[in-house]
């Protein structure tokens, strides 16, 4: 590529996940050592794993090395891959009755035999950091609390950051999982943007991506979002977690080419990745709090 080429590509502004959470969990951080100060005890979080799925070791490490770090106590309780529902049920019960534990989540996958659902349904309300419980839809339609979903808080969280106000917006979302997509779509409904939803059955998904001012993907499909079907000057964040052809980790966007065409762009890794385990401790944060107004 020549000198007069490169000058006149415009390259959009990088979406930077790891600065976003860096000044979150500052704040948390200080938050954690109020708390502290005022009640004798750290903010606590629990993690339940069952088996041993080496992505969910990984994932478990990390959110417990995130509550070393604003000052959290943590713990995980790992029980066998055998060990069967009952057992997965009792430790819920268990730690859902300390006192010490303010945030409750069991890592899911979980193996062949247990019910995630019904684990993810035991999580006692007010614990249930990773908000994924049937009545945290609800009450994310209805009234919103303190406790939200990890990944669309934390994308809210990158756009607040950047002074990038969804209001009057459209915004597109392309998934329609409980995890990402739902809650999304409502926050950014919440927020007074014009919505759509995306998915597999999408006819023409060009025609309604390049529709949007803000673009969300969380399809989970390499190369899905390429740069025609964007809009000039459109916000672009990439939820998509994959490996490429290389096995390189990379997202749904074409980076390299979508960044010729929007405004704004998250990377992948180091954008919205680091966000939903910053999202982990501030709602362990905010329901300790809740926690101990409610015991006044
Ligand atoms: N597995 C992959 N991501 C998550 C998550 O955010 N929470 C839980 N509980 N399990 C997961």
């Amino acid at each position: 590529m020549n000198a007069m080429t490169n000058e006149s590509i415009s390259r959009a502004k990088l979406i930077d996940g790891k600065a976003v959470s860096a000044f979150v969990r500052e704040q948390i951080k200080k938050e954690a050592a109020d708390f502290k100060a005022k009640t004798g005890r750290a903010p606590g979080l629990a993690v339940i794993r069952v088996g041993d799925d080496k992505a969910s070791g990984i994932y478990v490490r990390n959110k417990m090395r995130a509550c070393d770090e604003v000052g959290f106590d943590s713990r995980t309780v790992w029980l066998p891959a055998d060990c069967g529902m009952d057992e997965v049920l009792r430790n819920i019960e268990a730690l859902g009755d300390d006192p010490s534990v303010d945030g409750l989540l069991v890592q899911l996958p979980l193996p062949c035999g247990c019910d995630e659902r019904a684990a993810v349904l035991a999580v006692p309300q007010g614990k249930d950091v990773d908000a994924f419980h049937s009545l945290d839809a609800g009450r994310l339609r209805l009234a919103p609390g303190r406790i939200l979903p990890c990944t669309p808080s934390g994308i809210m969280a990158m756009l607040d950051y950047y002074g990038i106000d969804p209001s009057g917006k459209e915004c597109v979302v392309v998934d329609r999982s409980d995890i990402v997509g739902r809650p999304m779509a409502a926050m950014l409904l919440a927020a007074d943007a014009t919505v759509t939803v995306a998915h597999s059955r999408t006819r023409d998904l060009g025609a309604v991506t390049r529709r949007a001012d803000i673009l969300v993907s969380a399809a989970g499909r390499a190369g899905l979002i390429t740069a025609d079907m964007v809009k000039p000057g459109a916000v672009v964040i990439d939820v998509g977690m994959n490996r490429n052809a290389e096995g390189k980790l990379c997202g749904d966007v074409d980076f390299e080419e979508v960044s010729k065409v929007a405004s704004y762009i998250t990377p992948v890794p180091g954008g919205v990745g680091p966000m939903t385990v910053t999202m982990l401790l501030r709602n362990t944060m905010n329901a300790a709090e809740e926690a101990i107004a409610k015991a006044k």
